[in-house]
């Protein structure tokens, strides 16, 4: 028989964001929105912030360039305007899930790889590598080496993701390298600065979003189902917070104290879109 495979609870989060945003905000991707001045903060906005990051990623790309990696492609769909902007893409999608969806929007005009990056092998080589808020994920070493490998001559590494500061402190936020030690390291190989914008500001509105609607909606509706359960069935539900108290006390601290707020991301956080080209031939 073979062995039960658990499921990656972020990989779940995500699919719970992307039904949730598609069906009440008409949201179509899994990346963070890029608040222009001008448009209002509110989850209304979300997904026009969201096509608003898509369109300032994809002018980064440089002219030339004719083949695309996306690395950790969420649903397709940033991957479904490359091919729609005339590039060949191929894709790479280590989750089950998300994999089903970006089927489903390619349609079959773009290869997917069904493994981590860290995982792929391929002849192919691309004249570009993007990494949409997918770089924090993966293993820094390895996505450098694998990316040198994959990359024609001359080729770019485009990524657009937060990294962690070196603000001292405990953050309420995870995620992200440490950008030093990226700085660092990709200084060690054969990758030349191209561009590197902070844009932490055009979206840390996100964490004001998000934070608006746990306090909003999602408050209100864990207290309720506690209270449910403490009501109608009290045993069950002393059970329940005895045997899940250290889980129940994560999802507290973290959803509900209030501390992964647009402040704490400035703090603790750079967004970031970064632009290397590979700067020797081809490595075999
Ligand atoms: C926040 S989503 C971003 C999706 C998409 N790039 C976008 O901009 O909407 C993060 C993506 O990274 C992928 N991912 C996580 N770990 C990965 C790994 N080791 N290799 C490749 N992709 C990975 C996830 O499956 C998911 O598709």
């Amino acid at each position: 028989m073979s062995k039960h495979k658990k499921v990656n609870s972020r990989e779940v989060g995500l699919e719970i964001g992307l039904v949730f945003g598609k069906y009440f905000l008409g949201m179509e991707h899994l990346h963070y929105g890029y608040w222009t001045d001008g448009l209002e903060v509110n989850i209304h906005n979300l997904s026009q912030a969201q096509k608003n990051y898509s369109r300032f990623l994809l002018s980064h790309i440089p002219k030339g360039t004719k083949t695309i990696l996306d690395v950790g492609c969420g649903n397709g769909r940033v991957a479904l305007e490359l091919v729609n902007k005339g590039y060949k893409v191929d894709c790479v999608s280590p989750s089950s899930i998300l994999t089903r969806h970006a089927h489903n929007i390619l349609q079959g005009k773009s290869h997917i790889f069904e493994c981590y990056y860290e995982d792929l092998e391929t002849e192919n080589r691309y004249d570009l590598i993007l990494f949409s808020e997918s770089f924090q994920y993966i293993n820094l070493e390895k996505a450098l080496q694998k990316s040198l490998r994959l990359l024609n001559k001359d080729g770019y590494l485009l990524i657009c993701d937060f990294f962690k500061t070196d603000a001292e402190g405990k953050s309420m936020l995870g995620g992200g390298h440490k950008l030093v030690k990226f700085y660092d390291l990709i200084s060690q190989y054969a990758f030349h600065p191209i561009k590197d914008i902070d844009i932490t500001k055009e979206t840390l509105p996100n964490l004001k979003v998000v934070s608006d609607f746990f306090e909003e909606v999602g408050n209100p509706i864990w207290d309720l189902v506690l209270y449910f359960l403490n009501s109608n069935y009290p045993l069950f539900s002393k059970f329940l917070q005895w045997k899940y108290k250290k889980k129940i006390e994560k999802i507290e601290r973290k959803y509900f104290s209030g501390g992964r707020n647009a402040e704490n991301f400035s703090i603790f956080k750079s967004y970031r879109l970064l632009l290397y080209k590979k700067t020797v031939p081809d490595i075999i």
